[in-house]
């Protein structure tokens, strides 16, 4: 293998714009899967970075010796497996900042069609419902005099405050430690802050730190009132425990962009009237995945040209570029 090779790997489905600007910029190889045996030997050890998109294995990474570089599509990158890459010296990049503003607005959408109901105030509309059985019910639910906690108050959960803050709701927050540029109240555990709030947004990153965090007894503090909000990762919520305290009105209604096992909606939750369900589009506007998509290259294009990586995830940011 040269140096100079700039070879990056497309494994699965990849973002139109990636695949464009990784075909012209760089010698790209396309493979239908993240599976070694798709890559013959010899070209298993040109790959010097991976434009990912799907879950990248540990098994994955030790099949590809000269890996320097895998550029995440996404803020979140539990698919991939960072620690492994970190042991062996290769950087792992994410998508921050870019979607930040697009993910908080769509939070706020979602928490306003969950406690307004305006999905299903429109399919009435639409099904000529407004003439024939008069004015849609008055909703149950409003986001007036609400309290919101946030379950993970980073670049997006901030975004989320400040937008929540505008429309003159108290917040308060739940992280490991507590933020010293913020002066919403900060609760040492999460089922505090559960108790404290009636309106809780869940937006922390998945894996195993996060697995099943909401759970039948946060569901329980959060109280009959309550409205849980995820826009993170499916993986940090119990969902049968919310389903069951969603259908036994243990909390009010919930709000999900997120599930556990995507695409499949868990059908407890789909037969549910008190809750609004997106297929996970808090990011998906054209302009926004564009922006992550050039991120992703450029990421790979500063490493693959001995510059340091735009935007590491935390695990990967001791990686020394020079020391390759
Ligand atoms: C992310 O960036 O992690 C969002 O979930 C969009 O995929």
């Amino acid at each position: 293998m040269s140096g100079s090779d700039r070879v990056v790997l497309l494994p699965g489905k990849v973002h139109p714009r990636v695949r464009e600007r990784v075909e012209a910029e760089f010698e790209a190889i396309s493979i239908g899967a993240a599976d070694a045996g798709l890559i013959n030997e010899e070209t298993r050890g040109r790959v010097r970075g991976i434009a990912a998109m799907t879950g990248i294995t540990a098994d994955f990474i030790d099949a590809l010796p000269n890996l320097e570089i895998i550029a995440n599509f996404g803020v979140g990158y539990d698919a991939v497996d960072t620690h492994h890459a970190a042991k062996r010296g290769i950087m792992v990049t994410n998508t921050p900042d870019v979607l930040s503003d697009e993910v908080a607005d769509t939070t706020v959408g979602l928490l306003l069609n969950t406690l307004r109901e305006f999905p299903k105030a429109e399919a009435y509309l639409r099904a000529g419902r407004w003439v024939t059985d008069g004015a849609y019910p008055l909703t149950p639910l409003t986001l007036r005099n609400r309290t919101v906690g946030i379950f993970g108050l980073g670049r997006i959960g901030l975004a989320i405050a400040r937008r929540l803050e505008a429309f003159g709701l108290p917040i308060h927050y739940h992280t490991r430690t507590e933020r010293k540029d913020v002066d919403y109240p900060w609760h040492t555990s999460l089922i505090g802050l559960a108790a404290a709030v009636d309106t809780l947004i869940v937006v922390v990153p998945g894996g195993a730190a996060t697995e099943k965090a909401v759970n039948a007894d946060v569901l329980e503090a959060l109280g009959p009132q309550g409205v849980l909000i995820s826009v993170g990762r499916g993986s940090t919520i119990d969902e049968p425990a919310l389903a069951a305290a969603l259908a036994d009105r243990r909390i009010a209604a919930a709000g999900l962009d997120v599930f556990a096992d995507e695409p499949n909606v868990p059908q407890a939750l789909m037969d549910l009237p008190n809750v609004s369900l997106l297929p996970h589009v808090a990011s998906a506007s054209v302009s926004t995945r564009n922006a992550m998509a050039d991120l992703v290259v450029d990421n790979l294009a500063a490493w693959l040209d001995g510059r340091p990586a735009l935007t590491p995830v935390p695990e990967c940011t001791g990686i020394d570029r020079a020391a390759r």
